[in-house]
């Protein structure tokens, strides 16, 4: 299995290309599920998830068309074509859902577009074992019969889906996304209470949209959908990646140094920035993107607390906690999506930083240097902490399982490589 090796300790100096969110693209190409016309999605990042989900959707007879793979194009991201004029099957298997969760997502688009979807149930990952009740409920409102039946979610509508309200208990982003568009080719009106508000549902509303389908409400917690009998194929660009923009913003920090994060606006790290702010970094904004300065000497206390957006995003608290570790003072990260996400925390102690859990909380004492280590990453954004560690500490830091890296983080020895971090692939 591959591994990343890198020497610590070189401030970093450069230019970083955002790419388009990962958590945005994956419902979006699940969208082309709901037309039988060509969905164009541009600005898609090179991730292993993106080739995973597309595996699923040619499998359930989805044609699909790649551009700009490879050379400077690379930087643009790629265009995805996506077309199910037929849906050649309605079940997604164990075998592609137990990978990647985004892909019960199917659920809501197949049961709209065909009265059926048999697929997966995702079972747990690393970090929580991450039910899919709200999405079921979603469906059984807008009129869906949903059976269990030997690790599968078997929901039909024969005569389609009725708009509903459906009163979510709490703010779930797979369930808000999969009743949008099941909601979109339902008869009727459909009003969506306690919605979740991240920005890549309000990217997904706004390709939906461009589809024909009538939404109002985006980014708040009600969202009111007027069914439409078809959809019809748009073009649309996925927007920068929140998580991505907000974990290379702190590796200048971490690491010392300069970096512009081309691509991004201030609002794209806009949970980040007050924090960062509290630690006197440089923060500044031009037409092209954000530049964020850090210099050696880290002060502060912080204590934060992950909530679902607008709050401090669970996506970014790994990589907040690396750069805590170096920063002189008691910090406190309080973990309330996740039950289990903090995996990343014994392996920052190998590298000498001093974290005490104590249930959700982490508290966390700021060390002078960190020392490298051989490390192992548990889950994508753990193990992107582990990098932005390593970059920080003294010595060499091997993280292995990077598997976990490439599933988020498009490139990333070569985006930092660029910036002048010493950070190599180590292929087995
Ligand atoms: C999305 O996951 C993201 N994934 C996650 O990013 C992100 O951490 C999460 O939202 C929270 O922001 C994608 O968008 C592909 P949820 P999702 O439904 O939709 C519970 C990453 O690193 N819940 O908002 O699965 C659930 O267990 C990934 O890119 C139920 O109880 O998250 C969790 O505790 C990790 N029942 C909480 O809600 C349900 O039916 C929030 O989950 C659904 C969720």
């Amino acid at each position: 299995m591959d591994r990343i090796r890198i020497r610590g300790g070189k401030p970093l100096e450069g230019e970083i290309r955002i790419s388009g969110a990962k958590n945005a693209a994956l419902p979006l190409m699940v969208a082309c599920l709901l037309t039988d016309e060509p969905l164009k999605l541009l600005n898609i990042p090179h991730l292993a998830d993106i080739t995973q989900l597309a595996s699923l959707l040619a499998q359930l007879g989805v044609e699909i068309n790649m551009s700009g793979e490879t050379g400077h194009e690379a930087e643009a991201g790629r265009v995805l074509t996506l077309t199910a004029r037929q849906i050649a099957s309605t079940t997604a298997p164990y075998e592609i859902v137990r990978k990647m969760r985004a892909s019960f997502l199917v659920s809501g688009p197949l049961l709209a577009r065909c009265g059926r979807a048999e697929v997966s149930l995702p079972g747990g990952c690393a970090i929580g074992d991450r039910p899919v009740d709200l999405h079921l409920k979603a469906l059984e409102a807008l009129g869906a019969r949903v059976t269990l039946n030997d690790g599968y979610v078997i929901a039909e509508a024969p005569y389609g889906l009725k708009g509903a309200r459906i009163d979510f208990p709490m703010a779930s982003v797979g369930a808000t996304e999969n009743a949008l568009m099941a909601a979109s080719l339902a008869q009727g009106e459909t009003l969506i209470s306690n919605a979740a508000c991240e920005p890549e549902i309000g990217d997904l509303g706004r390709c939906l949209i461009a589809m024909g389908a009538r939404i109002e409400g985006l980014g708040t917690p009600t969202i009111r959908v007027s069914g439409q009998d078809k959809l019809r194929g748009a073009t649309h660009r996925v927007l920068p990646d929140r998580i991505e923009a907000g974990t290379y913003a702190l590796a200048p920090v971490i690491a010392g140094g300069r970096i512009k994060l081309m691509g991004a606006q201030m609002s794209t790290i806009a949970s980040l920035a007050p924090i960062l702010r509290a630690l006197d970094v440089d923060l500044s904004e031009e037409e092209d993107g954000v530049t964020v300065s850090g210099n050696g000497d880290k002060r502060g206390e912080v204590d934060v607390t992950t909530e679902p957006y607008p709050g401090f995003p669970t996506d970014l608290q790994a990589q907040l906690m690396a750069l805590l570790c170096t920063v002189q003072g008691t910090s406190q990260i309080t973990e309330t999506i996740f039950e289990n996400r903090f995996m990343h925390v014994p392996e920052l102690g190998r590298m000498g930083a001093r974290i005490s859990v104590n249930g959700q909380v982490a508290t966390i004492e700021g060390v002078k240097s960190l020392t490298g280590a051989p490390v192992m990453a548990t889950d994508l954004r753990a193990s992107v902490s582990l990098v932005l560690a390593g970059l920080a500490a003294e010595g060499e830091t091997i993280v292995h399982r990077i598997y976990h890296l490439d599933r988020g983080f498009e490139r990333i020895e070569e985006k930092l490589g660029k910036c002048g971090a010493d950070i190599v692939r180590l292929k087995d």
